[in-house]
This record gives structure tokens, C-alpha cells and sequence, in this order.
């Protein structure tokens, strides 16, 4: 009678060590899981710290990189000084860089192509510098102004609607300057005594 009651409980212990053995391994393995998890956790929130950095150093350091290809997030629209942007008037400032003198029309455009040379720039200030400094260069037509468009400081939005990747259209003849009929807004920039029979001058 004793002995295949042992055997029994032999086999019951075999098979409670077998179900144990095999919660235990299944526990090491859930851990192992878990670690796996936790470093790939760790790893991505690390490669987020280096995207972060990375990505805010632009904006920090220069904010005209709008004009290059930086992340979406560090584009931004300058803005004219036009309050509002609808109103056509006039108010004269000075450049940021050069402190030179020069003039904004509010919503007024250059209506013609007397068009000579365009760039992507940050800011009206930079796009009136800009004229200045190829005068101080070129020899033959001078620039007296300019059309600077905020929105088109988006390079697509420049190419979508204007088939040219600029926001500064400089100019040489002052006399096509009229209201602005872009349906966004627009600005004729022009330096001291440049543009005449202009609104506001
Ligand atoms: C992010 O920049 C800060 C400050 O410059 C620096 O302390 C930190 O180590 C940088 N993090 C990474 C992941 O480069
Ligand atoms: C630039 O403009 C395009 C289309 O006009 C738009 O899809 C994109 O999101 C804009 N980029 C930024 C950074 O605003
Ligand atoms: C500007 O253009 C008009 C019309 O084409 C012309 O009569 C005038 O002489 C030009 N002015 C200058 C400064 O070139």
C-alpha cells in the first residue's frame, strides 16, 4: 500500500517542479523581455534628447535659416510692420543690420516685370540691405527697391505660386508700383528719396 503512494507523490513533486520550473523560466524570460523594452525606452528617448538639440540649435542661433532647408517646425514668417496688412499707407524705418533709412508701402506691389534680381531672405530689413549692397557692387542698374512677400519666406508656398523659391523682387523703376492684388500680403520696400509719386511719400 505504501509504496505506490509514493511513487504518486514522486510523480505530483516531478510535475509541480516541471509547472514551477517552467513559471520560473518564463519569469526570467518576461524580465529579459521587460529589460529589452526598458533599453529600447531608453534609447529612444535619447535619440529624441539628440533631435531636440539638434533641431533647436537652428533656431536659436539664427533665425533668418528660414531661407535654407531647416525642420519644419524652425520656418518662420517675418513680419512687415503693416497693421493692419490690408491698409495701404506708408512708414519709413531703418534697416536692422546697416541702419540705412528706407521706406514700407503697406499692401502695395510692383505690378509690372521691370523684375532684375530676386532672393530668399528673413526679413524687409535684409531684403533692403540686399538692394543697397548690389548697389555698392553692380555698376549699371540700380536698385531702388524692392517687393518682399512674408509668406514666400516658405520656399514651397514661393514655388507653388510664383515658380521662383524668393520673397525679396528687386526693382529698378518705380513707376508700375500700384495696390497690391495678391490675395496675400505684400510690401514694397524702397530706399530713401527711391521711389516717388509712391502713396505716403
Ligand atoms: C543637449 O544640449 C544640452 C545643453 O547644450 C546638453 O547639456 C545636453 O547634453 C545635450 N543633449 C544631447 C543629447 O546632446
Ligand atoms: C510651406 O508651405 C507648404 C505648402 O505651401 C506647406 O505644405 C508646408 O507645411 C510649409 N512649411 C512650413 C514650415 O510652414
Ligand atoms: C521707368 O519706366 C518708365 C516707363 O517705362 C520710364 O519712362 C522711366 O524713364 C523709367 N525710369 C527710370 C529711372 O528708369
Amino acid at each position: 500500500m505504501g509504496w505506490p503512494i509514493l511513487s504518486l507523490f514522486g510523480l505530483l513533486i516531478a510535475v509541480l517542479a516541471g509547472l514551477v520550473g517552467g513559471f520560473v523560466g518564463k519569469a526570467i524570460e518576461d524580465n529579459r523581455l521587460l529589460g529589452h523594452s526598458n533599453g529600447a525606452a531608453a534609447g529612444q528617448s535619447q535619440e529624441q534628447a539628440c533631435r531636440t538639440n539638434s533641431s533647436s540649435t537652428p533656431t536659436s542661433t539664427s533665425p533668418t535659416a528660414a531661407s535654407g532647408t531647416p525642420t519644419a517646425s524652425t520656418l518662420i514668417i517675418p513680419t512687415t510692420g503693416c497693421d493692419p496688412p490690408t491698409r495701404q499707407y506708408s512708414f519709413k524705418s531703418f534697416s536692422e543690420q546697416l541702419d540705412m533709412p528706407y521706406t514700407t508701402f503697406c499692401n502695395t506691389d510692383w505690378l509690372s516685370d521691370d523684375l532684375f534680381f530676386a532672393i530668399s531672405v528673413g526679413s524687409p530689413s535684409d531684403c533692403i540691405e540686399s538692394c543697397a549692397f548690389f548697389n555698392s557692387q553692380a555698376t549699371g542698374r540700380r536698385c531702388i527697391g524692392g517687393g518682399f512677400i512674408p509668406e514666400w519666406a516658405n520656399q514651397s508656398t514661393a514655388m507653388r505660386d510664383m515658380k521662383m523659391p524668393f520673397n525679396c523682387y528687386m526693382r529698378s523703376n518705380d513707376s508700375t508700383i500700384g495696390r497690391n492684388d495678391r490675395n496675400i500680403e505684400v510690401v514694397s520696400l524702397c530706399l530713401e528719396e527711391s521711389c516717388k509719386g509712391v502713396i505716403g511719400t
